[in-house]
């Protein structure tokens, strides 16, 4: 009987357990989970994940650039990442005659492999618990400002005693819980990162912005990279010298497949999420921010897109633009919608009621409607910073004009910038986001809320038309000859040059009006956060906590599977090349595949080739290019999305829609031979079957 119960609180633990796969959690302190890992199909141990004694998973992720995943899937330093965060590599190789972007490329042998300045991984060494040192000296009663000077004095020795260690090492001591916990990072960084292969933009961004943040989803969003290094396996500049990149551990690949219910497993850098927060800030993010935000990134990304439908040349200027625009853009709108349907503000509420209860006669007590008080005195502030970001912002010729001011002032010439601002700029466009975000800013701030240059001008022409026709008219920045040709004795002229003089006042107007109310009002809010945190932890002692996403290494794990995206629909988990010719069409620039590819499912059996699948790791920005990893710790994918219904994943994770998207490693494989020709990779790599 004894045993009988037993097994049973077992089985509920483990359904309990099943269907919650929330959680970025540390991989420093990943013992304190591979029970669970373990109890969901996990094979391996913690140490296997994470170790500084030997090599583990760990040492085969890197960050990528400054924002992105990759991972090594080779004993000679091969890399994967997504196609997105390669993009900009990809773009600076391109060219007219030989167009990357469009075509592709593939490194046919090393000395084709191509250098990218600027780009660098870094590998993560070790991470360690700092807080008693960081927080020697500090008293409570320090303020805010105080405080971040301890910090920063006991942290400057910490990370310059872990730099000393050894070469190319770069060390960061990070908050953790809103400054609860300082851990110190030590990173390796390696500098020589070549571009290996590419696909062509058909299929590397298929989709394009309508099928981005969705499922089902046909993107082969991958590229490939190598590291390299000096000939004592060091980090070093780019030379012919360099060799091949040894890895401590590389990645297996694992070409079985996925089946729903698979354990799975995404090992990388989400860059920043708020699990955590009071209902006020929730209300604020779904009832002001991103209503606000949606609404003036559509009037842009409106006028962009109806000048690229008119022309293919316009088209290749804003792709990129409106494609950064349209990313968050989208995000917002599932993120809005999820909010909504979770009833997160309510839920929040109700935690917090229950909370003070239990908090009266404690330090706590008073904590959030506190909490509450600073965000009442940001938000209008934080509102209008927010609307000036997006408006006046958003125009062009006002950040140019600001660009080479600042280039000017430094005693170099404009002509670069303007070379590579005009071959990307039609001004058409830009004038009707002038008049379009000026109005926006007007009918939509309060009149406090204006900076006096604004009103002024805007009474003084009648009509922001008026003001436009003058400033584009008048402005000496919309002239790339005249740009080029100017130099630093300028710098004072362009002080009275319309177009400057507007961006200028707004600056010194967010410097002076909201800059100083907001960055007090955060500090509040952090030191509050802090406590508020730390509360938490106490109120609801079983619960596992993980910190919110600052772009350090996390573990998330989950398995395959579809989801219910509304009423009567159902998805599932996997999509294939059947999917990418059913969407295929010459007529529309996102669904217009390869021909090659064509040719190839014509010739029949490829049907079912995977594409790509979803689960439910819980991921978010900066998890792209993440490797997806089965239960024996073999590369099955590549993360690189998640799911619209899905995408209030950084503020609150719904198990029931929250989904990451991977592309098939399969997929890769199969791009890599048939598209690519490059099968000769394949050589080395590593494949568990
Ligand atoms: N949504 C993905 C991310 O947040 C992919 C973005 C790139 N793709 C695009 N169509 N804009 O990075
Ligand atoms: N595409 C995102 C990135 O660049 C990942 C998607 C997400 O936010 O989960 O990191």
């Amino acid at each position: 009987m004894k045993r009988i119960v037993l097994s049973f609180f077992i089985l509920m633990v483990a359904m309990g357990s099943a269907i919650a796969d929330e959680g970025m959690w540390l991989p420093v302190l990943i013992s304190q989970r591979i029970a669970d890992m373990q109890a969901k199909g996990f094979r391996l141990s913690a140490e296997d994940v994470y170790s500084v004694n030997q090599a583990s998973l760990k040492d085969a992720v890197v960050l990528f650039g400054g924002g992105c995943t990759g991972e090594v899937v080779s004993d000679q330093g091969l890399l994967l990442t997504n196609h997105h965060c390669g993009y900009s590599f990809i773009q600076r190789h391109s060219s007219v005659e030989h167009d990357y972007l469009k075509d592709g490329f593939w490194a046919m042998d090393r000395s084709q492999e191509l250098p990218n300045r600027g780009l660098s991984v870094s590998f993560l060494q070790r991470m360690e618990d700092v807080t008693d040192e960081v927080l020697k000296g500090y008293d409570p009663s320090m303020t805010e400002a105080q405080r971040d000077s301890v910090v920063r004095t006991n942290s400057a020795p910490i990370i310059r005693a872990a730099m000393g260690e050894g070469k190319g090492l770069r060390a960061t001591v990070e908050a953790l819980y809103y400054g609860n916990q300082y851990f110190l990072f030590v990173y390796k960084i390696y500098r020589d990162v070549r571009l290996v292969g590419a696909p062509p933009s058909s299929i590397g961004k298929f989709g394009g912005d309508t099928d981005n943040w969705m499922w089902p989803r046909h993107t082969g969003d991958f590229s490939i990279f190598r590291i390299y290094a000096d000939k004592d396996n060091e980090p070093a500049d780019y030379s012919e010298d360099n060799v091949p990149y040894r890895p401590k551990r590389s990645f297996k690949i694992s070409r079985a497949g996925v089946k729903p219910g698979d354990f799975t497993f995404v090992y990388g850098c989400p860059g920043s999420t708020k699990e955590y927060v009071m209902s006020e800030e929730v209300r604020y993010v779904a009832e002001v921010s991103d209503p606000q935000k949606i609404d003036l990134r559509t009037k842009r990304l409106d006028i962009q897109r109806k000048h690229m439908s008119e022309s293919q040349a316009v088209r290749i200027q804003y792709s990129s633009k409106n494609a950064g625009i349209s990313n968050a853009w989208k995000k917002w709108q599932g993120e809005v919608k999820g909010l909504k349907k979770m009833k997160t503000v309510a839920a929040k509420r109700e935690f917090e009621s229950r909370f003070n209860k239990w908090a009266e006669g404690t330090k706590y007590e008073g904590l959030v409607d506190k909490i509450g008080e600073y965000y009442a005195e940001r938000n209008p502030y934080y509102h209008a910073y927010e609307y000036y970001t997006e408006t006046i912002r958003g125009v062009e010729l006002l950040q140019f004009a600001s660009n080479v001011v600042n280039t000017l002032r430094t005693g170099r010439s404009a002509a670069g910038a303007a070379e590579s601002f005009f071959k990307d700029y039609y001004q058409p466009i830009d004038e009707e986001i002038f008049v379009a975000m000026l109005d926006a800013f007007d009918k939509n701030m309060d009149d406090s809320f204006k900076p006096e240059y604004f009103k002024e001008k805007l009474s003084a022409y009648g009509s922001v038309e008026a003001w436009k026709d003058d400033l584009f008219k008048n402005s000496v920045f919309t002239s790339a000859a005249k740009v080029s040709a100017l130099t630093k004795d300028d710098v004072d002229a362009l002080m009275s040059d319309p177009a400057y003089e507007l961006q200028d006042a707004f600056n010194v107007w967010y410097a002076e009006t909201l800059a100083p109310v907001i960055t007090d009002a955060n500090a509040k809010i952090r030191l509050a956060n802090r406590d508020y945190m730390k509360a938490q932890m106490e109120f609801e002692p079983d619960k596992a906590f993980y910190p919110d996403a600052n772009l350090t290494l996390r573990v998330a794990y989950g398995h395959v599977e579809g989801y219910s995206p509304a009423d009567g629909m159902t998805y599932a988990p996997v999509s294939t090349l059947k999917g990418i010719i059913e969407k295929d069409n010459p007529e529309i620039f996102d669904y217009n595949i390869p021909q090659a590819l064509r040719d190839i499912y014509a010739e029949g059996g490829h049907e079912d080739q995977p594409v790509c699948f979803i689960a439910t790791n819980h991921t978010s920005g900066g998890n792209s290019g993440s490797p997806v990893i089965n239960a024996d710790g073999n590369l099955i994918g590549i993360n690189f999305d998640r799911v619209w219904e899905g995408t209030m994943s950084d503020i609150v994770f719904d198990p029931e829609v929250c989904r990451n998207i991977s592309i098939d490693i399969r997929y890769l494989l199969f791009v890599v031979d048939k598209i690519g020709g490059a099968s000769y990779l394949f050589d080395e790599m590593d494949f568990a079957d």
